[in-house]
């Protein structure tokens, strides 16, 4: 049987630590990698026995005796609270953030220094012909030259990013199958790495995607809703 992972990400949810526990709470099992803002990181990890905790970004030095990045958190630290997993190069930090390619492949290379799990996040901005380039030069820009012992993929077109409309399952799998062939090309057994979908899953759909051949889904809302992500639990 194959292994499901299911990533809960968080993003900049909630808005108090006593709801981020109870969060939490609901969230823990074996196959979910609890994202909770940084904040509340050191509690979730306290809360999530069965689960693992992973963050939803990270700085690109590792740090170390002389670390002036005011503001940031480096990847050691992540680790030293019990980090596992970082996600890398989400569409919210491509955009709203301006995070560049240069800058995803260095915090790829720096969560894997730490002997940690980059989620690396790739999808096109809009349903097109062209779409399979423009992941392919994402996943070029974050991981050519990078050895790849701990990666993971998690396909999340843009359009179907908090909109409710989750991407055409045919669709999905038909990048999901180019992204494994990409992977195949640019390592020794590429295609084992595993590949998530992300992007309005819900308890309806969470199914069709696992079916499809994903090795996992990529939760945004549906996570910080106790009720609905049970659901999605039930059913991968
Ligand atoms: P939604 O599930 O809210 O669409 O968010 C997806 C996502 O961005 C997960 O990283």
């Amino acid at each position: 049987m194959r292994n499901i992972l299911v990533v809960a990400n968080w993003k900049m949810n909630p808005r108090t630590l006593k709801e981020a526990k109870e969060i939490a709470r609901a969230s823990d099992d074996k196959r979910v990698v609890v994202c909770p803002p940084f904040i509340f990181l050191e509690e979730v990890k306290r809360t999530v026995k069965k689960g693992k905790v992973g963050a939803q970004n990270c700085f690109w030095e590792r740090g170390g005796k002389k670390s002036s990045f005011t503001g940031e958190v480096s990847p050691g630290m992540l680790k030293d609270i019990g980090c596992k997993y970082v996600i890398v190069g989400h569409s919210e930090r491509r955009t709203v953030l301006k995070e560049e390619a240069k800058v995803i492949k260095m915090k790829v290379k720096a969560v894997l220094a730490e002997k940690m799990t980059p989620i690396l996040c790739v999808g096109e901005k809009k349903e097109k012909e062209s779409a399979p380039e423009e992941i392919k030069k994402q996943l070029k820009e974050a991981l050519q030259g990078v050895p790849l012992k701990n990666v993971i993929i998690a396909y999340e077109p843009v359009f179907a990013i908090g909109t409710g409309k989750a991407c055409p399952v045919d669709l999905a799998e038909k990048r999901k199958l180019f992204i494994k062939s990409f992977l195949a090309k640019i390592r020794k057994k590429g295609e084992d790495i595993p590949v998530l979908y992300g992007g309005s899953v819900d308890g309806k759909n969470a199914s069709s995607y696992v079916k499809a051949g994903f090795d996992g889904l990529l939760v945004g809302g549906a996570s910080t809703k106790p009720g609905e992500f049970e659901r999605i639990l039930k059913k991968v």
